[in-house]
Parts: structure tokens; C-alpha cells; sequence
């Protein structure tokens, strides 16, 4: 049969277009005959094997999906670009930073944490903001979120962690009842929760948040000096948060607010803008901190911003599949010019991201477009399921070797981080796991605090256990003695059982 190539206008309200008539396939690129009977043996009779269409299209479908994330299933993307407002090499030789005015390609997903992948935008939770910087020398991924510190200060808490914010092995649902069980044993999660119950928690928008690296990094330079920085971006968007009441109302309205409110204002050419900054310490300044400046439970208080440069989002993907539920971000996608810190939590995350992407996407991970760098691959890693790579050193799949000249770079070498004492497993010796929230409740507005106590308390009223919800209230009492008694109050916990257990 003759395939047949038609051109046709077509009119769709006040827009005419041009189609071209195309023959479907199968996936062999054999074309299809009838794509809407299937086989079968004759008027009554039944639907025979042979229909191999059929078969693949059912195939096909049923394999859809991949696994959804482990945590932040739910997400949006966007394309963009990182412009540098200086040459901070003295800093970094790290590649968007080296010269003021360097383009650097970026591709954005904002997330939700806990809820799945089909879940509503407006559910309280921390909001993934992660960028992966397409350099010329590989892709540095900084995956962080919309608020400055975390729950927990050692990656073995995570799973136990996300276990129980996840909903319940029995019942398939949240519930508050578990995770402030497990939160009322871990007090280092006093700072994030006081971050996550305020607006913050539900953002109007994903262009109106702030993102952060949360853990410290090196930036080192050419001659190898090191210093701990942390990153900001700054929406010049501002910062807009959902208040209580108003949850309830857009959850009613959209609850894909935050997707709708990125595709229509990057189709309407309305580019979201960040800012990015840096606080940098010397390790010598990092080690005269009052807390510990590697614990992720912490923000550095009052140290001064650099901002190093400004991104704008201007292209949605074409297609949501193909960029952002492929998308692999990781802390380990690091160039050269940035380490890891000594951060316990960034260390366990290093391990975590790609070894969790090897299986949500297969060892092939980076030859799909948006995880693929710009700088050309050349290593003597191989085969896998769909790999599609061509091996490009023909017999030579090995180094060293007398028939291939390719080795490595040596100023590209780790920086070298003196080390003293012994392996031990031990807790942080300076946790401070309270005060740090208080500053962040004495810094807020009456409205603010008052709608804090309110989310928090909407949660904790829901919590049967009274030494759990003791436990909890003990712990922002502690933070701060008006946050804790005003929150025992909306709780309808006793004080004094409260103000005793924080003495303890
Ligand atoms: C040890 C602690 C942590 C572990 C083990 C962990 C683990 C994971 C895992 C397994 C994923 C799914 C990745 C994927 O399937 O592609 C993920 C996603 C993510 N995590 Fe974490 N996480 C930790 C802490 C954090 C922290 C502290 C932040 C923020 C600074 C963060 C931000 C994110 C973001 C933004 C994503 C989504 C990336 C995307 O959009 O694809 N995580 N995390």
C-alpha cells in the first residue's frame, strides 16, 4: 500500500495552520494499517496474538512510567541562563564564576518533598530548587531548597525521616501522629520545622521564593586557596507566601497553582529572575563560629552576601517527561573550582542522589539531553541497558595505554584538607539545636508568629500521643518562651508539663 503525504489548512477558531498528513508506525517504523480494530479471527471470534500493533501498544503503555522520585516526586521545570556579574576567580575557578558577563546554560526544577507525584502544589511542605549549570567543563548541579537549613543534621536520619512523612505503611496516609513521633526524638529539627510551619511552607508562587544550598562548599582557586561558601538565590520577584486562609481557597481554585502561575508567565515572556549570592568563611573564620558552621541545621548568621550573578528562566520544556521528570540533579555533578564541605548530611547525599538516579533512570542516565553535559565525555565507562553511546576509542577501553594518549589532568586534582584524630561515631559536640529558631521567631512579624503557631498547631492538634505533643512544644519553648507559650496554648498542651520537660 502506498503511504500518502497530504498537505491540508485546516481552521481552528481565528488560527489556520498548515498540517502535514504523516503515516503512523510501529515502533520498528513499519507503517500501521488499522489503528482502530484490532485482529481478529473473524466477525465473533477472538482477538488473535498476531496483531503485533496491538500487542506493542499495549506494551507500551503499561511501561509509561518510571519509578516516581523517592522524594520530591512532584515538580516543574524550565530552562534558562546564568549570567555572572563579576570574575570572582580569586574565589573559584569554578566556570560561571571566572568572568563577568559569562552566559552559562541552566535547567530549574522546583519541587514539592513529601507529597507524590500527582499530589496538590498546595500542600505544606519545603520546596526543591535545583539548577544544573551546563558548563564547559561538565555540569555543577546545586540542589537545594527554598529554605535555608534542614531537619536533620546526619544522612542515617533520612530515610527513618522520610519514612514517617510519608504516608502510613497501613493506612497509605499522612499522618502527624508519626511524624512528630519521630521528630520529638530528634530536637535538631526545632530550626527547619519553625521555617517549614511559616508561610514559607506555601509559597503564592515558585517564582516568589527565595533557594538555598543549605550546606556549606569550598570554592577553591588556581592555587589551590580554600574557603566555605554557601549560596542564596534571591527572587527579584520577591517573596510571596500563601497565608492559612488562603490555602484552602486556591487549593479549591488550582491546585496546580505553582505549575500554571511558571508555564503562563515564561509562554507570556514574563522571565522569572534570581539573584545569586555567596557567604564565604575562611576555614580559620568557620572555625571561630559559635555553632557548628557545617551543620546543616544551621544558617551563618550575619555574614555579609557577594552577589556572583543573575538567572533568568525563559524556555518551558517541550515536553514535561522528556526534560523534567528525566531530569537527574545530584550534589555529586561537581566541576572543578567547587567541593563538598565536610557536611555529614551533603556526604551521605553525594552517595545518594546518583545512586538512587542509576535506578529511577538506568546507568545511561547521561545521555539523556537534559542530563547531558555540554564538554564531550571521554572515559572508558560502558555498555548498560540503552546505551546508545558510541564507544569512541575504538580497542582501547582501558588506561594507561601505549595506543591511547587519554590520562588525566593533574590541576584538576582534589585539594588536599589536613586531618587529625580518630574514626569514631559520635554526635555533633555543639548541636544549639534550639536557638537558632529562636532568632527566626523573634525575627518575624506578630502576623507571621501568629500564623506559625497556627499551621504548626493545626498539625499538632492532631497528635494523640501527650508526651510526643509535649515533647514537641517543649522544644520551640525552648527556642523561644513566647513561641512555646503561645503554641500550648493553640495546642491546649499544660505549660508546666511543657516547662518541665524543657528544663530536661
Ligand atoms: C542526607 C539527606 C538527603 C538525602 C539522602 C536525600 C535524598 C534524595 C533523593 C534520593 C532524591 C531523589 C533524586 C532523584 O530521584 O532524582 C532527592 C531529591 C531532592 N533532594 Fe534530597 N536528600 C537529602 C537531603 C536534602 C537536602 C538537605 C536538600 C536541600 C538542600 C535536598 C534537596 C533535594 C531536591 C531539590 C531534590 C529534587 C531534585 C529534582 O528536582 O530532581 N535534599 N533527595
Amino acid at each position: 500500500m502506498q503511504m500518502s503525504k497530504i498537505s491540508l489548512f485546516i481552521t481552528v477558531g481565528v488560527f489556520s495552520a498548515s498540517i502535514q498528513a504523516q503515516t503512523l508506525t510501529r515502533d520498528n517504523g513499519a507503517p500501521v494499517g488499522d489503528n482502530q480494530n484490532s485482529i481478529v479471527a473473524g466477525e465473533n471470534g477472538s482477538v488473535l496474538l498476531q496483531d503485533v500493533h496491538l500487542i506493542q501498544k499495549l506494551q507500551r503503555f503499561a511501561r509509561e512510567r518510571i519509578p516516581e522520585r523517592v522524594v520530591h516526586a512532584r515538580g516543574t521545570g524550565a530552562h534558562g541562563e546564568f549570567v555572572a556579574s563579576g570574575d570572582f576567580s580569586q574565589l573559584t575557578a569554578s566556570a560561571p564564576f571566572t568572568e563577568s558577563g559569562k552566559v552559562t546554560p541552566v535547567f530549574v526544577r522546583f519541587s514539592t518533598v513529601v507529597h507524590s507525584k500527582g499530589s496538590p502544589e498546595t500542600l505544606r511542605d519545603p520546596r526543591g530548587f535545583a539548577t544544573k549549570f551546563y558548563t564547559e567543563q561538565g555540569n555543577w548541579d546545586l540542589v537545594g531548597n527554598n529554605l535555608p537549613v534542614f531537619f536533620i543534621r546526619d544522612s542515617i536520619k533520612f530515610p527513618d525521616m522520610v519514612h514517617s512523612l510519608k504516608p502510613s505503611p497501613v493506612t497509605n496516609v499522612q499522618d502527624p501522629n508519626r511524624f512528630f513521633d519521630f521528630f520529638s526524638h530528634e530536637p535538631s529539627s526545632t530550626n527547619m520545622l519553625t521555617w517549614v510551619y511559616s508561610n514559607l511552607g506555601t509559597p503564592a508562587s515558585y517564582r516568589t521564593m527565595n533557594g538555598f544550598g543549605v550546606h556549606a562548599y569550598k570554592w577553591i582557586n588556581t592555587q589551590g586557596d580554600v574557603n566555605y561558601v554557601k549560596f542564596e538565590w534571591k527572587s527579584q520577584q520577591g517573596v510571596e507566601s500563601l497565608r492559612p486562609n488562603e490555602v484552602a481557597k486556591v487549593q479549591s481554585q488550582d491546585f496546580n497553582h505553582l505549575t500554571n502561575d511558571l508555564y503562563t508567565e515564561i509562554s507570556r515572556g514574563n522571565y522569572p529572575k534570581w539573584d545569586l549570592y555567596v557567604k564565604v568563611l575562611s576555614p580559620e573564620e568557620l572555625s571561630k563560629l559559635d555553632y557548628n558552621g557545617l551543620d546543616a541545621t544551621k544558617v551563618w548568621l550575619n555574614v555579609p552576601d557577594k552577589k556572583v550573578g543573575t538567572m533568568t528562566l525563559n524556555r518551558i520544556p517541550e515536553n514535561f517527561f522528556l526534560d523534567t521528570e528525566q531530569s537527574a540533579f545530584a550534589p555529586s555533578n561537581l566541576i572543578p573550582g567547587i567541593e563538598p564541605s565536610e557536611d555529614r548530611l551533603l556526604q551521605g547525599r553525594l552517595f545518594a542522589y546518583a545512586d538512587t538516579q542509576l535506578y529511577r533512570l538506568g546507568a545511561n542516565l547521561f545521555q539523556l539531553p537534559v542530563n547531558r553535559p555540554l564538554s564531550t565525555v571521554n572515559n572508558h565507562n560502558q555498555n548498560g541497558l540503552s546505551n546508545k553511546a558510541k564507544q569512541a576509542n575504538g580497542d582501547v577501553n582501558y588506561e594507561p595505554s601505549r595506543q591511547l594518549d587519554l590520562s588525566e589532568d593533574t590541576q584538576f586534582k582534589a585539594v588536599q584538607t589536613p586531618l587529625s584524630g580518630t574514626v569514631i561515631q559520635k554526635a555533633i559536640s555543639n548541636p544549639r539545636d534550639y536557638y537558632q529558631a529562636g532568632v527566626l521567631y523573634r525575627s518575624m512579624s506578630y502576623q507571621d508568629q501568629s500564623d506559625l503557631i497556627a499551621n504548626l498547631a493545626g498539625d499538632l492538634n492532631q497528635v494523640l500521643d501527650k508526651d510526643v505533643k509535649e515533647t514537641m512544644v517543649s522544644f520551640f519553648y525552648r527556642a523561644d518562651k513566647d513561641y512555646g507559650t503561645r503554641l500550648a496554648k493553640a495546642t491546649h498542651t499544660d505549660l508546666a508539663s511543657v516547662k518541665s520537660k524543657a528544663m530536661m
